[in-house]
């Protein structure tokens, strides 16, 4: 039954992105949608690739082609393509209007849900209107462009994290495909499990504002948890994958990732290093985090790996690192 249900849901949301793909080439997609792409240096193979599409003007043109194909509205309903008048939960009407649509993918390449974004500056909207939790949509186990990324991670055993749809497709553009967007919210545990089926090895690639700051230091973290090699790049302020490697280029922007990632310690310190030159309080602070992250660390080798190297980053003795981290696992039994 429940198996049932699902395949019934996912034939759905097929169609839905086939109608999504198709209206990028009606004059309105072509005019609006596509021309929105253009602009951002989406290519043809591109858009394909990543089943990028438009969402009509309008409230149901979804609801009324699908209904035409046989699809029942309850079906709809529950694959969060449609949602109900408030009120009057008998008038349905379409979730996605007017926006380019970003299709998202299971792990085998059938789309389960849909990102779609806003054509305007407009405030007042948010940017993204997502697909909710479905009974094939679960959020926390899922990373946007994973299906297109799983072998090139493979390949180079590494995996860059990003936080939006469009740093995936502009790194894959830059020729960089071994790259998944964790979407705007903070890193789970089954992501990372879904990592680790392909790699043990990730690059934290988040904005470069105060909020993909704090989002990066609660994902090193996490990531140090399930047991992963950490590294991460900061990017100049106000600048996130998308925009800079744009900005720059793909060679530079590729450049710029081998020079600029840090393992988790020389993250830390770099992003406080001007504070604590000139305060030796901030520096103990700064010591006091690294120590944090390295007691999150499940292997004892690779933990005492990391305390060396706290050490001669931070100038402090060694036995010391090692104490500070004993005092952290010893509370935490
Ligand atoms: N996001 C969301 N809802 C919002 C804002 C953001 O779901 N209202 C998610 C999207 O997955 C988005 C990611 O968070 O891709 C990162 O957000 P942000 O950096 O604000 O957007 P960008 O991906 O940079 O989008 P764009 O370049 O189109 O502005
Ligand atoms: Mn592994
Ligand atoms: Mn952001
Ligand atoms: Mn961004
Ligand atoms: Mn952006």
């Amino acid at each position: 039954q429940a198996q049932n249900e699902r395949e019934s849901l996912l034939i759905a949301l097929g169609f839905a992105r086939d109608f999504f793909v198709k209206n990028l080439q009606t004059d309105e997609g072509k005019s609006i949608g596509l021309s929105y792409f253009k602009e951002r240096g989406f290519t043809p193979a591109i858009i394909e690739k990543f089943d990028l599409g438009y969402a009509l003007e309008g409230w149901d043109n979804l609801l009324n082609s699908a209904k035409k194909a046989g699809f029942q509205e309850d079906v709809l309903l529950k694959a969060g393509l449609i949602l109900e008048k408030e009120g009057d939960p008998s008038r349905r009407y379409d979730r996605f209007r007017n926006r380019v649509i970003f299709t998202i993918h299971n792990i085998s390449g059938k789309p389960i849900a849909f990102g779609a974004r806003i054509l305007t500056k407009d405030k007042n909207q948010p940017k993204y209107i997502n697909s909710p939790e479905t009974p094939v949509y679960h959020k926390s186990d899922v990373l946007y462009g994973m299906f297109q990324a799983k072998k090139a991670i493979r390949e180079k055993d590494n995996c860059y994290l990003v936080e939006g749809y469009t740093d995936v497709i502009s790194m894959h553009l830059s020729g960089i495909e071994n790259v998944v967007a964790s979407s705007g919210t903070s890193l789970t545990e089954g992501q990372i499990k879904l990592i680790k089926r392909f790699t043990d090895q990730v690059t934290v690639l988040y904005d470069g504002d105060a909020a993909g700051i704090k989002a990066s230091l609660r994902g090193i973290d996490l990531l140090l948890e399930g047991g992963l090699t950490v590294k991460a790049v900061v990017f100049p302020d106000g600048e996130d994958p998308d925009s800079y490697s744009r900005k720059v280029g793909s060679q530079a922007f590729q450049n710029y990732l081998q020079e600029n990632a840090k393992d988790f310690i020389g993250f830390k310190i770099n992003l406080y290093k001007d504070e604590f030159q000139r305060d030796p309080i901030r520096k103990a602070e700064v010591i006091r985090e690294v120590v944090q992250s390295i007691a999150k660390i499940p292997d004892p080798i690779i933990r005492s790996v990391y305390a060396k190297e706290a050490s001669g980053f931070l100038d402090i003795e060694e036995g010391i690192v090692y104490a500070e981290v004993n005092k952290i696992l010893l509370k935490n039994q």
